[in-house]
């Protein structure tokens, strides 16, 4: 075992716990591309705490096409995760919203009232990586004019977005979640400067794992070791532990 491994091994980490609250991660069972069963749910909501995280509201897809997940089945099944995570003695809570995709399905959800916001205030969204929703700025209009504050996820991924593109965004009220993986350089160094420039220049309003399985929790941990990075995110106002 490294002397990095033996210093932060099952040792609450200074960064998350001053986040406190994760609001982007994919950790109930079978439900889309994160946690397959339930064991690897309670396996990585122990994790989380042992970290320091308190409390993670967790976003599964909602894709209509690969995960046409209903919000009563989210919910149903959030109160399952937690049932299990009090019998096993955890104390991190859980609560479950969602990560809507801003695809053909998402309007008639929006007009149905069929969404769960996070917070009772918060939509989370995203794009496709390859090519932005048409129109996405009149839909940013339609989540507000239900009563909601739309929350782009990792708006650093979408490589055909600008820095001007993410300043109008927000100009317009959408406020922008950036992950954490991004700045370690998981998905590459051009996602890792934009991150990092988002944060930079105060665009950022939360801070995401976007957490799918385990090699995420053990590449956000690696956060810890660099005093840039933990500088970085702690000279920033996030809305995190406002959740
Ligand atoms: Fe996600």
């Amino acid at each position: 075992m490294s002397l990095f491994q033996r210093l932060f091994s099952g040792k609450t980490h200074r960064i998350f716990k001053w986040l406190a609250t994760d609001m982007h991660s994919h950790l109930l069972p079978g439900i889309d591309d994160g946690s397959p069963d339930m064991p690897t749910t309670m396996e990585y909501l122990t994790q989380l705490q042992e970290i320091g995280y308190q409390k993670v509201i967790t976003t599964p897809h909602v894709m209509r096409e690969l995960y046409p997940n209903k919000a009563a089945d989210i919910k149903a099944l959030a109160a399952k995760v937690n049932e299990e995570a009090v019998a096993a003695g955890l104390t991190i809570k859980l609560e479950a919203s969602a990560e809507y995709m801003l695809d053909d399905g998402f309007d008639t959800l929006l007009e149905n009232d069929q969404l769960i916001p996070i917070a009772n205030r918060y939509i989370l969204i995203e794009m496709s990586y390859v090519a932005p929703t048409l129109n996405y700025e009149n839909t940013i209009f339609k989540i507000q004019a239900q009563g909601f504050i739309p929350i782009l996820a990792h708006p650093e991924r979408y490589n055909y977005l600008s820095m001007s593109d993410f300043e109008r965004i927000k100009s317009l009220g959408c406020l922008l979640q950036v992950n954490l993986l991004s700045l370690t350089g998981y998905y590459g160094k051009h996602t890792q400067a934009i991150g990092q420039q988002l944060i930079q220049q105060k665009h950022a309003s939360f801070l995401g794992s976007d957490m799918h399985h385990n090699r995420h929790l053990e590449a956000i941990k690696e956060i810890s070791s660099s005093g840039k990075l933990v500088r970085l995110i702690e000279n920033t106002e996030w809305q995190n532990s406002k959740l």
